[in-house]
């Protein structure tokens, strides 16, 4: 079974920015797959995409076999659940604790309270960082928030988890750490897409590594190390050329 399906998805900006470019891909359950490209590419674009945060201009996406387009707003709190998302523009509270943060997580879904508390606790132990439950974000590490972070967005037993950078600003040790997690996760059975910058922590992963520039799905290599050629500037400077070309051609043509 697939867990995410784009088929011939556009994304443009009312900006006229191109963020997504014809994108066609699969990603099956169980699979854990690296997006990367230079800054802009499209892939903060396709993770929000995935989860629905913003919605094609054209083309399709499915999601567990679950046609977005056809998703109603009464459906979309059930489709969220199976979908964890950690990004860089959703950070822990301030003025809650880390516990707080990961319960925040579980008091949206229906589970009873003290349920949710007692996995709130699991979860924050599986993380290791237990013994930080009562401490506020400001009081904890780097390591320790990321760590927060992915507790709340997997507390609810997503299917799916999309992380957008998850390792920037982390040291390379606590950056492992997290590998190391998601890694875990997708060992049961997790689908995971990460969108990443660190090219040496791609490259050892050996993971399945899509490549964007320029809002173009470029490459799409198994097992693969970071694609310097792919995702280097003169790709996306022809892409970019190209789609100007285009452009001018069919304003000469209206
Ligand atoms: N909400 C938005 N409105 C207008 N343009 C946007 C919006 N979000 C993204 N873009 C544009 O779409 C393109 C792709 O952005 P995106 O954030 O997906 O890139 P990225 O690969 O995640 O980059 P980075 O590595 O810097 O995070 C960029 O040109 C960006 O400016
Ligand atoms: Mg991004």
């Amino acid at each position: 079974m697939e867990a995410i399906v784009f088929d011939k998805v556009n994304k443009i900006f009312p900006s006229g920015e191109v963020a997504a470019e014809n994108v066609s891909v699969r990603i099956r359950k169980g699979e854990f797959v690296f997006v990367i490209g230079r800054s802009g590419a499209g892939k903060s674009t396709f993770l929000k995409l995935a989860c629905r945060q913003e919605e094609p201009t054209s083309g399709r996406i499915w999601i567990n076999g679950q046609d977005l387009s056809a998703l109603t707003k009464r459906e979309l709190p059930y489709f969220r659940r199976q979908i964890g998302v950690m990004q860089p523009e959703f950070g822990l509270l301030d003025d809650r604790t880390l516990f707080d943060n990961v319960n925040l997580a579980m008091l949206a879904t229906e589970q009873p309270r003290r349920a949710g508390r007692k996995r709130v606790a699991q979860m924050l132990k599986l993380m290791g960082i237990e013994k930080r439950a009562d401490f506020y974000p400001r009081e904890v590490s780097m390591g320790e928030a990321a760590r927060a972070l992915l507790a709340r967005a997997i507390i609810c037993g997503p299917s799916i988890l999309l992380a957008d950078e998850p390792t920037a600003n982390l040291d390379p040790d606590t950056a492992w750490d997290m590998m190391y997690l998601m890694d875990e996760l997708n060992r049961q059975g997790v689908t995971v897409v990460v969108a990443s910058h660190n090219r040496e922590l791609v490259s050892i992963m050996r993971k399945r590594v899509i490549t964007m520039s320029a809002g173009c799905l470029v490459a799409d290599e198994k097992n693969a190390v970071y694609n310097t050629r792919a995702a280097d500037a003169m790709e996306e400077r022809r892409i970019l050329n190209e789609r100007n070309n285009r452009k001018k051609a069919g304003r000469l043509s209206d």
